[in-house]
């Protein structure tokens, strides 16, 4: 199958991240632990893949990211990684230096996803692992790591929580054009008190 065959097959979650429920790997239904027999890789985006980045994230998230945001990934080097499962692209990362408060500086997550039939498979936790190991040993000056998040988003945030991240803020009306339009604010304090 090639890549975009595969992303095709997975169209019809577009728009609903609750559709995993009914979708089956090896006859289990997906919120059942599946067995981890793949190799989970990432890889750079480059000009040659980001028009499938592009068609992954219009898969995978309910909002539509525009140009520039595909620019920046473009130049944003290790803040931005493709996932592959056994050599098939099925998820990314693109995360941006943050430094709207002048004195803090934090890194956000603006997307880290993968196909809804690729999940429970670790390969979000290697995206993370990524993220954690650049804040850890790569750049360490950065107070905190933070992403927004439906506030319906329940498999995300139990994701998330798992690897330190708190819910800081509920933001009213935060997204335009989905329901519901709050989102929480997850955070990861990277300081030591
Ligand atoms: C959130 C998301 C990235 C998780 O990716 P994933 O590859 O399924 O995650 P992993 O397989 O690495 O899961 C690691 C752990 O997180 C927790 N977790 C993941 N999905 C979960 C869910 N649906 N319900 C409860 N816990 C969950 C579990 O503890 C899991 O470990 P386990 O499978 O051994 O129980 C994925 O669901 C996704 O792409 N969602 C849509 C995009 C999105 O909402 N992104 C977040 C905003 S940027």
């Amino acid at each position: 199958m090639t890549v975009k065959e595969m992303i095709q097959a997975d169209e019809h979650d577009v728009g609903s991240q609750d559709s995993t429920e009914n979708i089956e790997y090896n006859g289990c239904p997906s919120n059942i632990s599946k067995p981890r027999v793949g190799t989970v890789e990432l890889g750079d985006v480059t000009p040659h893949n980001i028009k499938l980045l592009r068609r992954l994230n219009q898969v995978i998230f309910p909002v539509s990211y525009n140009d520039k945001f595909y620019k920046d990934v473009l130049e944003s080097g290790p803040l931005a990684k493709l996932a592959f499962y056994n050599d098939i692209m099925v998820g990314a990362v693109c995360c941006r230096v943050d430094t709207t408060d002048p004195n803090v500086r934090r890194l956000y997550i603006m997307t880290l996803g993968c196909l809804s039939s690729y999940r429970r498979l670790g390969i979000g936790t290697e995206m993370v692992r990524h993220v954690l190991d650049y804040v850890t040993n790569k750049d360490t000056n950065f107070d905190s790591i933070f992403l927004h998040v439906q506030v319906n988003n329940q498999d995300a945030i139990e994701f998330y929580q798992k690897f330190g991240f708190e819910i800081l803020e509920t933001r009213k009306n935060y997204y335009k054009r989905i329901e519901p339009p709050d989102a929480h604010v997850l955070s990861k304090c990277l300081k030591k008190a």
